[in-house]
């Protein structure tokens, strides 16, 4: 998850499949945009269940993983699976996106903005550098999906 704590600190995002149906993905784009960071890496997906169970590997006990997981998987329509990069990137993303409940969720945030179920909520994040590490190697394990690349500008903003 690069570097933690600087500039190149880097977090997994995707837009999960109810939120690219409503035809979010440009809203998470240009929020992460706007505030500065750096997109490294971009792709559509169809997860199978194997990479979904991974990826929620710490929920499997919950009674809503399996409909999680079909949900995510059933290939009605992809995942946008994406990593951004830059300061805190992390903990910003997740205030981004807003509580787990849109319910919850503050207005203005993403899930505050778009969403009221829980288990509709259009959008992931990364909760922490471990769980960036592990989903961005998950998600985007080959060598050069990801890209290093200066933002021109870049000054102005980080
Ligand atoms: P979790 O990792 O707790 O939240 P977050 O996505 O904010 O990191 O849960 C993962 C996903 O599981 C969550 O985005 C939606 C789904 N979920 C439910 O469907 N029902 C629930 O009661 C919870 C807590 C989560």
């Amino acid at each position: 998850a690069g570097v933690k704590g600087t500039e190149t600190e880097r977090t997994f995002i995707a837009v999960k499949p109810d939120g690219v149906h409503r035809g979010l993905v440009h809203k998470v784009i240009e929020r992460f945009e706007n505030r500065g960071y750096k997109l490294v890496g971009l792709k559509a997906v169809v997860p199978s269940r194997q990479l979904t169970e991974e990826h929620y590997a710490d929920l499997k006990s919950k009674p809503f993983f399996k409909g999680l997981v079909d949900y995510m998987s059933n290939g009605e329509a992809p995942v946008i699976a994406m990593v951004w990069e830059g300061p805190d990137v992390i903990k910003q993303g997740r205030a981004m996106i807003g509580a787990t409940n849109p319910l919850q969720s503050a207005p203005g945030t993403i899930r505050g903005e778009y969403c009221v179920s829980v288990g509709r909520n259009a959008i992931h994040g990364s909760d922490s550098f471990e769980s960036a590490e592990k989903e961005i190697s998950l998600w985007f394990g080959k060598a050069g999906e990801l890209i290093d690349w200066k933002r021109s500008g870049s000054e102005w903003v980080i």
